[in-house]
């Protein structure tokens, strides 16, 4: 699987902007949101713990500042070592729904698109704030399950979602991971976070790159989605962006 999440490329959906067919809030790319909340946390000898870091870890070794270390977990072993030499001090085969079997804590948390896959929201964010040192930050962004890709997708037997999605998005098999979603909505993300000392939960709007096959089902789509996004219906966002202080 490439990188998920790459730094220095242009926004892939922005020329679509330019010509007037996607609305002006696809002009930057979601990990760009992501990515500069982490470059806010950064600073020399920071412990970040990346959950559900695969092969392909967030931060890359050479935009690591110095003195930091960086473990990785994932529940997939192979998904581990099919990472780049070096890309983890410690890599750790765990999954991210108990407790981790670690002995250290993090200054930064950071998990990309990882928690729609797990079974239990609730064991998650609770083993992520026992991994935090005190003061420690978790950055997540995660699908949310009401958007209308995801209901979809959740119908569907993971074989059939990853052989559509290869067929008419072309995404490749291997990238695909089944899905859970579970209590990946706003309202169950701030009831679990409720314990925690500071919490932001950021809706985004972004759907429309799962209708690119047919352009009148996209415009059908972004008729919809304009209109949550304009109400910030955030029940039904499309994917959540989390930041909370332990
Ligand atoms: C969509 S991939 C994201 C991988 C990586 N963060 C990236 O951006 O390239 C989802 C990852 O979550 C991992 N995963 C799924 N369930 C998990 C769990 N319960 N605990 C830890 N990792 C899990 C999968 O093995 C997979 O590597």
């Amino acid at each position: 699987m490439s990188p998920t999440i790459e730094r220095d490329l242009p926004p892939d959906e922005l020329a679509d902007v330019q010509a007037g067919l996607l609305p002006v809030r696809y002009d930057h790319r979601m990990q760009d949101v992501f990515l500069a909340q982490i470059d806010r946390l950064l600073r020399p000898g920071i412990r970040i713990l990346d959950v559900g870091a695969g092969r392909a870890p967030t931060i890359p070794v050479g935009d690591r500042p110095a003195g930091c270390r960086y473990v990785g977990t994932d529940i997939d072993a192979a998904e581990l070592a099919a990472a780049p030499p070096g890309a983890y001090d410690l890599a750790v085969t765990a999954d991210a729904t108990r407790p981790l079997p670690l002995d250290e804590t993090f200054d930064l948390i950071i998990s990309w698109q990882v928690l729609e896959h797990v079974s239990s929201m609730a064991g998650s964010l609770d083993s992520m704030h026992r991994a935090l040192a005190p003061g420690g930050v978790l950055l997540a962004q995660l699908t949310g399950s009401r958007a209308a890709f995801a209901l979809v997708a959740r119908f569907m037997p993971h074989r059939i979602r990853v052989a559509a999605m290869s067929r008419f998005l072309g995404h490749a098999d291997e990238e695909k991971f089944p899905t859970s979603y579970d209590g990946c909505t706003d309202h169950r993300l701030r009831l679990l976070l409720a314990g925690w000392s500071q919490v932001q939960v950021i809706p985004f709007y972004r759907g429309a790159s799962y209708f690119t096959f047919s352009q009148p089902l996209r415009r059908a789509y972004l008729g919809y989605e304009n209109q949550i996004a304009r109400r910030d219906v955030r029940a039904l966002a499309t994917h959540y962006l989390v930041i909370a202080h332990k």
